[in-house]
């Protein structure tokens, strides 16, 4: 693998997360000289080793945060902390020592109530505290890095290498004839890898000056609602998709509330960087699927059951 040296040396937070894993292999595969740092390595909270760690890279990539949505319901001071004064932190070490910062937010900074596409520069208004605390960080890097910071908000995702919702369905399976799934919850599955590859492509192109900062939407184009997600991905994995019922969000209360309508619009990719938004999400999930990780649980669960 050729070195890619214009790119620099590029720095991962947050490496041993989801996505982190996948940007760090997405990096790799490029021939881009990448660290990855996990938590025990570096913690995004700590001023000094921040600025010792983004001191000679070119890009940081901040895959780190709190991600335990209910969790922060009882603890919003220490999500805040990681997603908001931790972001800070970032902010100013990259902003300091003139460095890009691709950082990763939420659809959960916003309302949830609408009924068309969010534009990237809609209102904020987060529904429950984990929106709140990454909302604190966004403000913090788009005050800070006005033009290298680049935030990027994702939702829904499912990857290889973390719990997610597209696994625990192909799991369950195994388990269960059928599932209740909420119907009523509206948004844009997004494949943790696909992500990546953006993420990358838009750390090149702020590079080569072509990617203006400001904020982007990360997430896979179409919509679906979660029932959508889990038939399809039955429906590509050999299972009956009728096995999957509808449900309500009113049946289904968890300690945090869900935004209603988590579709984003994807304007910003083309007009400020040039690039192309992700593709549709049942092509994501259908290569997804294809992987070995995903392929071997669903044969697990056509082994579970009939289908
Ligand atoms: N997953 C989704 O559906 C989803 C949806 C919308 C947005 N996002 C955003 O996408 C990004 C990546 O999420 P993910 O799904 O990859 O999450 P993840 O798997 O939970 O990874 C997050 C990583 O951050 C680390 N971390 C936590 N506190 C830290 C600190 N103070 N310093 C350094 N590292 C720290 C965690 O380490 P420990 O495990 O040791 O705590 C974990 O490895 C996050 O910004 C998240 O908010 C995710």
């Amino acid at each position: 693998m050729r070195t890619n040296s214009f790119a620099g040396r590029w720095l991962v937070t947050g490496a041993a997360g989801m996505l982190g894993q996948d940007v760090l292999s997405v990096l790799q595969r490029a021939g881009i000289e990448a660290v990855g740092l996990r938590r025990a390595d570096l913690d995004i909270t700590d001023p000094d080793a921040v600025r010792a760690a983004v001191e000679d890279a070119t890009v940081v990539v901040n895959c780190a945060a709190w991600t335990d949505v209910d969790g922060a319901e009882t603890a919003e001071e220490a999500a805040t902390a990681v997603n908001g004064t931790g972001v800070r932190v970032l902010a100013e070490a990259c902003a300091a020592a003139h460095v890009r910062l691709i950082h990763v937010s939420t659809d959960y900074v916003l309302p949830g109530d609408a009924a068309e596409p969010y534009r990237e520069d809609a209102g904020t208004g987060p529904v429950n505290a984990y929106g709140r605390s990454k909302l604190v960080g966004e403000q913090a890097v788009t005050e800070l890095l006005p033009q290298d910071g680049y935030v990027v908000r994702t939702a829904w995702l499912y990857g290889e290498h973390g719990p997610n919702f597209v696994a625990t369905m192909l799991k369950l399976a195994a388990q269960r004839d059928t599932l209740d799934v909420v119907d009523d919850q509206h948004g844009q599955p997004t494949w943790s890898k696909a992500l990546a590859q953006h993420l990358v492509e838009l750390g090149l192109a702020a590079l080569r000056g072509h990617a203006m900062g400001g904020i982007y939407h990360g997430t896979a184009s179409g919509r679906t609602t979660w029932m959508g997600l889990a038939r399809e991905t039955y429906r590509l994995s050999g299972l009956d998709p009728e096995r999957i019922r509808p449900t309500t969000s009113e049946a289904f209360v968890r300690p945090a509330v869900r935004p209603a309508f988590s579709v984003l619009a994807h304007d910003a990719w083309k007009e400020q960087a040039g690039l192309e938004p992700l593709p549709d999400w049942r092509e994501q999930l259908a290569q997804a699927l294809a992987t070995p990780g995903f392929a071997a649980l669903a044969k697990a669960a056509r082994n579970g059951r009939t289908g």
